[in-house]
């Protein structure tokens, strides 16, 4: 009996060591935990010069403040039956999937028209961190991409290989800690449960793409970054909305409840967080921005 016991033990260990070294050898395997190692899936993500995401201040030079037209969201108001859920083992993603034709932004400044392909959240560990992009210093406990392709590309993966700085435009809301859970988010959080592992898909409720739009959309930073995992090319326009949106602490709690595996395989790990820090700003510059004839009121933040 004991003898068997050790025998098992030993190829357990056997197994995990080759299990860990099949881990080391696969250059797509990267970590929140390890965010160094990331040189070694893409070069850019420890040499790029401008990447993402960075501190959003307010203080001139670095940050340079201008004056736009208004936005353009056309088809944003469109509801779809549903929204798709997936836990890519990483993050959570979403798809507006039969939202025809599908939501376009341009106006504020853009020089082309984007098309909305998915979304994601960042979350962290508590809910003093999570929030990739932080303004002033300032990091909300969740983060939301809208990630969107210029239509001059058939799509994302085109847009993304064309190497142009704006190809892909993100436009991010940060979150604030609130008492009163977000409506929008409840359709999202009470599908969490339903993905807890990797690769796994659910159908959420159905709403249009501009309810997660902050009811302030009249002020905003811009700047040319990277995408904020890797390959971490340097190929997006980022828009960070000044105004945060609202998350309540229960609705956080059900992010904390996912894993990076795969159902069924042990030791569970659980995506802890999934935000990745701050990047030097570099020679770039920051706008930050003011829609023309559009004022609406947001709190600066200390
Ligand atoms: C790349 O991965 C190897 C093996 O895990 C590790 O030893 C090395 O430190 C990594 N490189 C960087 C830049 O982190
Ligand atoms: C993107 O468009 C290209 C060219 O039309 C096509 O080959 C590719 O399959 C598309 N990729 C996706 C993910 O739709
Ligand atoms: C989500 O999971 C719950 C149980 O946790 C189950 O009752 C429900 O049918 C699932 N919903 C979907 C859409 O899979
Ligand atoms: C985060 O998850 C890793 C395993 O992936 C674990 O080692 C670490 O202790 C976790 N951290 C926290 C704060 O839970």
């Amino acid at each position: 009996m004991s003898r068997n016991m050790f025998f098992n033990s030993r190829s357990i260990a056997f197994c995990l060591v080759f299990f860990s070294l099949t881990l080391i050898a696969d250059a797509q395997h990267w970590t929140y935990d390890d965010v160094q190692a990331w040189c070694n899936v893409s070069e850019t993500c420890c040499k790029g010069k401008h990447q993402s995401p960075i501190d959003l201040t307010r203080s001139f030079p670095t940050t340079l403040y201008t004056t736009v037209d208004e936005f353009t969201f056309t088809n944003y108001d469109k509801k779809p039956k549903s929204v798709i859920l997936e836990n890519n083992g990483k993050q959570i993603v979403g798809e507006f999937a039969d939202i025809t034709p599908k939501p376009t932004v341009s106006g504020a400044g853009l020089s082309e028209t984007y098309s909305l392909d998915y979304f994601r959240f960042a979350w962290g560990r508590n809910d003093k961190e999570g929030s990739e992009h932080s303004i002033n210093g300032f990091h909300g406990p969740l983060e939301l991409h809208l990630i969107h392709y210029n239509t001059k590309f058939a799509n994302t993966s085109v847009a993304a290989d064309s190497g142009e700085k704006d190809a892909l435009l993100m436009i991010s809301i940060i979150y604030s800690l609130s008492l009163w859970d977000n409506p929008t988010l409840t359709k999202i959080t009470d599908k969490l449960k339903n993905v807890t592992y990797a690769n796994e898909k659910v159908k959420a409720e159905g709403f249009a793409p501009k309810n997660f739009l902050p009811s302030c959309q009249s002020r905003f930073f811009k700047y040319y970054g990277s995408y904020t995992i890797p390959p971490c090319t340097e190929v997006v326009l980022h828009l960070i909305f000044e105004k945060t949106q609202y998350v309540s602490w229960a609705q956080m709690e059900n992010f904390r409840t996912l894993y990076e595996t795969e159902k069924g395989v042990e030791p569970k790990v659980p995506i802890n967080h999934s935000f990745r820090p701050i990047q030097q700003l570099n020679d770039r510059t920051v706008a930050h921005i003011q829609e023309r004839n559009n004022f609406c009121w947001v709190l600066p933040w200390s």
